[in-house]
């Protein structure tokens, strides 16, 4: 028998208690040892569930109970998070975890930790939600070299993106509906400005080179400036508007960056909607490769935590490797890279001036809508930046993929 503690009995603490439950006979035969919760930690007293009674307030429970083999982390946030998890390491104690901000941050360190102690850390859940991206990076794809990883990487902003196209509901609204179906973050602002997004791309990245990517270097933007115009003039031009994720090499250098991107309506992450996540990946072996399922919500989350649980007991007293050094990944200048770029200005702007600004430009027209829209010709995000400043009064800009 294996005890788990689980950290945190919100929706994924939960999802993840529901999973190992309800699942138990068929967990057992593949874990090849009966896993039972044991102790669930939050601050909160559950009345009536019936696992109220393994509650616990204070994590010495947990931490002084010699009988818990492994840990399971759905607090969300670093601390005490990491706090939490680093004891645990320290004890010898596997852990999975569904929490991406404490594995962009501190990921290399408690893989670190675990390989001293014997133990795992392992972190399915922290992207993409149950689709298995991290075991197929680590184990699947490690005879590549990996040139491309882009991803829809957020449930709730794609969520919202689809509804605003397919239904033409506001941002508000349809951020309302992600919150109440337990898609969105505690402050939502860490999806619809990027940020959960970012981490994640900082984790596959990091882990696609064996090195630390810090999140806080890699350029972000959210889709708070998407408006019903962008969808429409979108729409136009048979393309979507996805917030990817994405790291690529080009001539020797790395790049980074989140943002919301227009893609053609046949490229494959195009047709992913609602809360489903996609991660798509070039290696230069393989080829194209993509990952497609839930991104978000309790139980396809906890499914992919309780089968990093599987794997621990499955490798109990061994580490399974995983390449993730806390030597720093440094990004080239993503100013240098070149695309096409999508742009609305005021009806006052002249065609002529747009023209010898940013020179050949394909223009854009909604029937109702009298702004000037025009797709440019490939050029450098400098470029870009320059030509744009010496209009100014820019309404809009989506970059094309
Ligand atoms: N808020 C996140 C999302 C949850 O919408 O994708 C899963 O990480």
């Amino acid at each position: 028998m294996i005890n788990v503690a689980v950290l945190g009995y919100g929706t994924i603490g939960a999802g993840v208690v529901k999973v190992l439950q309800t699942n138990a006979n068929s967990i057992e035969k593949k874990a090849g040892e009966r896993i039972q919760v044991k102790r669930i930690l939050d601050l909160r007293d559950f009345p009536g569930d019936p696992n109220a009674d393994k509650v616990v307030h204070d994590y010495k429970e947990i931490q002084e109970d010699e009988d818990i083999q492994v840990v399971v982390e759905c607090m969300g946030g670093v601390e005490p998070a990491y706090t939490f998890v680093k004891t645990a390491l320290l004890q010898g104690r596997s852990v999975a975890t569904s929490n991406k901000e404490l594995v962009a941050k501190h990921g290399a360190e408690l893989i670190s930790i675990a390989e001293e102690k014997k133990c795992n850390f392992l972190f399915e859940a922290s992207v993409g939600g149950g689709i298995p991206i991290i075991r197929p990076l680590n184990e699947c794809l490690t005879a590549d070299v990996i040139e491309e990883i882009s991803g829809i990487l957020n449930g709730t902003t794609n969520y919202m993106l689809t509804k605003m196209e397919a239904e033409g509901v506001s941002f508000e609204e349809a951020l309302k509906e992600a919150q109440e179906k337990g898609y969105a973050e505690l402050h939502p602002e860490a999806d619809v400005e990027g940020y959960d997004a970012c981490r994640k791309i900082a984790i596959l990245t990091s882990l696609a080179y064996g090195k630390q990517l810090d999140f806080e270097d890699i350029h972000t933007e959210g889709i708070t400036n998407i408006t019903a115009e962008d969808i429409r003039y979108a729409q136009k031009m048979k393309k979507s508007i996805k917030l990817l994720g994405k790291s690529w090499t080009k001539e020797g250098k790395l790049y980074a960056m989140v943002c919301p991107f227009l893609l053609d309506n046949d490229h494959p992450l195009a047709g992913v909607k609602d809360v489903f996540n996609a991660i798509f990946v070039h290696g230069n072996m393989v080829d194209d490769v993509m990952f497609y399922g839930k991104g978000a919500g309790s139980l396809p989350t906890a499914s992919a935590v309780a089968a990093d649980v599987v794997e621990c007991v499955k490798h109990k007293g061994r580490h399974l490797p995983i390449v993730w050094e806390q030597e720093k990944l440094s990004l080239d200048d993503f100013g240098g890279f070149e695309r096409k770029y999508f742009v609305r200005m005021p009806a006052d702007t002249s065609v002529e001036v747009i023209k010898g600004a940013f020179g050949a430009v394909e223009m854009i027209r909604l029937d109702d809508v009298s702004e000037k829209a025009f797709v440019t010709d490939s050029m450098t995000e400098y470029e870009y930046q320059k030509a744009a400043d010496s209009i100014g009064n820019v309404i809009n800009m989506i970059r094309l993929d």
